[in-house]
């Protein structure tokens, strides 16, 4: 397959361009390098495959609709998978505007694109943030999701109507992917593990939100991959699926796992909780098992320790946040 990949250089794109690559297919990578958190260090993931035959990497911004028509026909791309974003719920509280116009115009822009070029197989990466605080839990696909809790759950929400009118419309076949905390070595240095893992490390505390009861699925980003490829293979009609990890576990739990791991007790700076974050994530991976095959195979306690061992191995690159 010849696939072009949106969001090539961040966390998960990187991860995946690998495993794609590995497989003997083709990938386009494009990303924008934006600068939600230190470009250098997407220039760093991406730097194996730069000379590689069956890698390109395009520079560009998929708000840019031109670029990304020109891009599919140029290579023949026969896939899509978008994991280009504004990411995260908080930063998106602040910036909503820019949350909207990268995740939901640029979005409408890909599919714009992708149907001039008569592209029509998407893997569109969506998030748990679009069951906000749902009561049905685990959450499951055939949950309304009509109450998002942030521009950014908002976003993603959009963008899974959007990508379902191009499969009414145009016959597209997608795959929606609700991921659900995705955690491992390149994790962006915003989110909590690798904040807590970097601070406990230098010996500062780390802060908390609310009283550590809040509870996250949290997915070894080897497993996301695993699910964004089977998700590939199996294009077919319109999915929702959940792409989650073995079992939620609360905050605090989570702060335990991580001094364990490191070695050292945190020193906790307890704060209110935060507009826009959920109380929990919970996925029921039940429709994703069955559509796709997919299970989870990296435990909580295995993940973070994978991630710790990477993490000291990186730590004198690697910025404190
Ligand atoms: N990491 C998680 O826990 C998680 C959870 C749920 C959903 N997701 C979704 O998965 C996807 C990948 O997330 P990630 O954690 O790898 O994030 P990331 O920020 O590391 O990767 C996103 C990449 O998109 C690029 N990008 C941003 N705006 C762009 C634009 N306008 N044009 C081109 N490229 C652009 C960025 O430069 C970055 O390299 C995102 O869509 C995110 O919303 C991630």
């Amino acid at each position: 397959m010849t696939i072009l990949l949106t969001g090539a250089a961040g966390f998960i794109g990187s991860h995946l361009t690998r495993q794609l690559l590995a497989a003997g297919h083709v990938v386009i990578g494009l990303d924008n390098f934006d600068d939600q958190y230190d470009p250098a260090l997407k220039r760093q993931a991406i730097r194996p495959f730069i000379r590689l035959a069956n890698y390109r990497l395009v520079t560009g911004d998929i708000r840019d609709q031109a670029l990304l028509a020109e891009v599919l026909s140029q290579y023949r791309c026969d896939t899509v998978v978008h994991l280009a974003a504004r990411t995260g719920v908080r930063a998106s509280v602040h910036e909503p505007a820019l949350c909207i116009d990268v995740n939901v115009t640029g979005t409408l822009a890909l599919l714009e694109a992708m149907r001039v070029s008569n592209v029509r197989r998407l893997v569109l990466a969506s998030s748990s943030s679009v069951y906000g605080n749902s009561s049905f839990v685990p959450f499951r696909e055939d949950d309304e999701a009509n109450g998002p809790l942030s521009p950014y759950a908002m976003s993603k929400r959009s963008a899974e109507l959007l990508a379902h009118t191009y499969h009414h419309l145009y016959g597209f076949d997608v795959a929606c992917l609700r991921f659900f905390t995705v955690y491992g070595p390149r994790q962006r240095p915003e989110m909590a593990i690798s904040k807590f893992t970097a601070r406990l490390l230098d010996g500062k505390p780390i802060t908390l939100y609310g009283d550590g009861s809040t509870t996250r699925n949290y997915t070894y980003v080897q497993d996301t991959v695993t699910g964004i490829i089977q998700a590939i293979h199996h294009l077919g009609g319109f999915d929702l699926l959940n792409i989650g990890g073995m079992a939620s576990i609360s905050l605090s739990e989570l702060v335990h796992l991580i001094e364990q791991a490191v070695g050292q007790r945190a020193i906790i700076n307890w704060q209110p909780a935060q507009p826009g974050d959920a109380q929990s994530t919970c996925a029921d991976l039940r429709q994703a098992q069955a559509r796709i095959g997919y299970y989870p195979s990296v435990s909580i306690k295995e993940g973070i320790g994978r991630f710790i061992n990477w993490y000291k191995k990186q730590a004198l690159n690697q910025p404190i946040v």
